[in-house]
């Protein structure tokens, strides 16, 4: 059988934003700004600029010179691709991360994007306009989400219909395809996300003192609350260890979903300045756009310590909690509420839609499936699975998605492709492969950068899986093991929902698996009878 035509990317911006609008997600802009407010401020920017050149950007040089070396091969998943440079029958197996973990976020990141076009909505309507303290807003939300009774919403109902919505919203793109689908789509949401961020920035920075009697809460100090340097954090390996995480996460690197993206490339496309480029474009997005709202914003309403509080509570309490009650601060609170939760909902669009890509490959690729085919068959499966997060976000199930897929998976899977490039294409091969058709040469001494990039990701995860993942590892166990750990973990009784999750992720992982071995099997097979 001949190899079918594999669709390529429309135009060479088309993929830079396609990359970027992966990159760009809830990371940029509550994930980031939480984080350096909690790690000594602008001094947290030196570990961030070094995770970023040793870690960040060697990683997507790997991941767009790997992703179209496969593409060369008709190969645009992880199983294909790591068979194609490793040229052992472990690889393939080896890569079904590739297909694991972007499913498993799928599952709860569609879901927390749909939270996002709910409030967008909501602000217009001026749902929670007469909501003025973060606990009444944590009560809108629990209620919304289904988990608590707060007057407003007496089911899930609506969220569910919010997630309906944002589910065919990401099959419909997959389904168009590449470049009518998820190009065109990032063409323009890319630019639209740069306007609402500038928007909101203009309005933050013009808010001045809003409140007459802190004359400290002004807008100088907002930003100086967040970005003056506490350098004497830079001794503490934890400020370190959350600046590699912040890139690695921000970035979309490690699980493949780029690599699917670069496999459309022509042969002869650029990589060397195109990856670069947007790396570069998410760090816009990142530094100065999401480094300049939700922080100095809430800090203008909520003063100093109610600021690290919310920084504190974490992601979604930024998002969802502290950033609606400080919009309801501001006049026209409405419209700036649904330009916020627009453009984070955007922003999400263009990363989850990068998280199917890969199984729509692997299916078109290995199996030879049509798009359309393979989008319908992705539909079904993802949405019977993400009923587990939905309907288990009180039990925890959504926290074991992240845990398993988004974190730790993750981690392996970046580390393997790391290892896997060194090994299998080496240094030489791999630098000339980066700058084959390129539009820039990056000085040749910098190759050996992806060494330093291997020992680093090693050396973090190594702290992550002891200080890390086992502590999450034995939660549910907490009844059962009671050596070392402390005293509350050994009342906690076992917890079947978190027990099931895992069971479900396992099988998840096996049925991945067998698929990775029919398809090799009916390849080879095909190959004996054409002989
Ligand atoms: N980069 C995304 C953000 O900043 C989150 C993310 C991590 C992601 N890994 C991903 C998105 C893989 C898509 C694909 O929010």
């Amino acid at each position: 059988m001949a190899p079918r035509q594999r669709e390529n990317w429309g135009t060479r911006l088309g993929i830079i934003f396609a990359v970027a609008g992966s990159a760009v997600g809830l990371g940029n802009f509550l994930r980031f700004p939480g984080q350096v407010c909690q790690n000594g401020g602008g001094a947290f920017m030196i570990p961030y600029f070094i995770s970023f050149l040793l870690l960040g950007i060697p990683l997507c040089w790997i991941e767009w010179t790997m992703g179209r070396y496969g593409g060369r091969y008709a190969h645009g998943s992880l199983p294909g691709i790591f068979d194609a440079v490793v040229q052992r029958p472990w690889a393939k197996y080896a890569g079904v991360l590739g297909l694991f973990v972007p499913l498993v976020i799928f599952f709860y990141y569609t879901y927390v994007e749909s939270w996002c076009l709910a409030y967008s909505v909501f602000s217009l309507l001026g749902s929670y306009a007469q909501i003025d303290k973060p606990e009444q807003m944590q009560a809108f939300l629990s209620a919304f989400q289904g988990i608590g009774s707060g007057g407003k919403f007496t089911s899930i109902g609506v969220a569910y219909g919010f997630f309906l919505l944002t589910f065919v919203a990401n099959m419909v793109v997959i389904y168009v395809g590449l470049a009518r689908g998820i190009e065109l789509l990032c063409k323009i949401a890319i630019p639209v996300l740069l306007v609402a961020g500038i928007v909101l920035l203009l309005r933050i920075l013009t808010l001045g003192t809003p409140d007459p009697n802190r004359i400290d809460m002004n807008i100088t100090h907002a930003y100086g609350f967040m970005w003056n340097p506490n350098f004497s954090v830079l001794t503490q390996p934890k400020v370190w260890l959350a600046a590699a995480g912040q890139v690695f996460f921000t970035l979309s690197v490690g699980l493949g979903a780029i690599m699917t993206y670069a496999s459309y490339l022509r042969a002869n496309d650029d990589v060397a300045l195109s990856s670069t480029t947007a790396a570069g474009m998410n760090e816009l997005f990142e530094v100065i756009i999401g480094g300049s709202i939700v922080i100095p914003a809430a800090y203008l309403f909520l003063g100093p310590e109610g600021t690290l509080e919310a920084a504190r509570r974490g992601t979604f309490d930024l998002g969802f909690v502290t950033m609606p009650v400080v919009l309801n601060k501001i006049p026209f609170g409405e419209i700036f509420g649904f330009y916020w939760f627009f453009l984070l909902f955007l922003a999400g669009i263009t990363s989850s839609i990068s998280l199917l890509q890969p199984l729509v490959s692997f299916l078109e690729d290995e199996f030879g499936w049509d798009r359309h085919k393979a989008a319908i068959a992705i539909g079904i499966f993802c949405f019977v699975i993400s009923h587990a997060c939905i309907f288990g976000l009180g039990a925890g199930v959504l926290d074991e998605f992240d845990f398993w897929g988004g974190q730790l998976a993750i981690s392996i899977c970046a580390l393997l492709e790391v290892l896997i490039f060194l090994r299998y294409m080496g240094i030489e091969r791999g630098w000339r492969e980066l700058h084959r058709g390129a539009d820039v040469q990056w000085p040749a001494w910098l190759r050996y950068v992806f060494v330093i990039t291997a020992v680093y990701l090693g050396a973090i995860i190594m702290y992550w899986a002891a200080f890390e993942w086992l502590p999450w590892i034995m939660k549910p166990f907490g009844y059962l093991v009671t050596m070392g750990l402390p005293p509350h973990w050994r009342a906690a009784p076992v917890q079947p929902a978190i027990l099931w999750t895992r069971a479900g992720l396992l099988l998840m992982l096996l049925v991945l698996l067998a698929l990775v071995r029919l398809a090799w099997w009916r390849r080879a097979r095909r190959a004996g009878g054409a002989a």
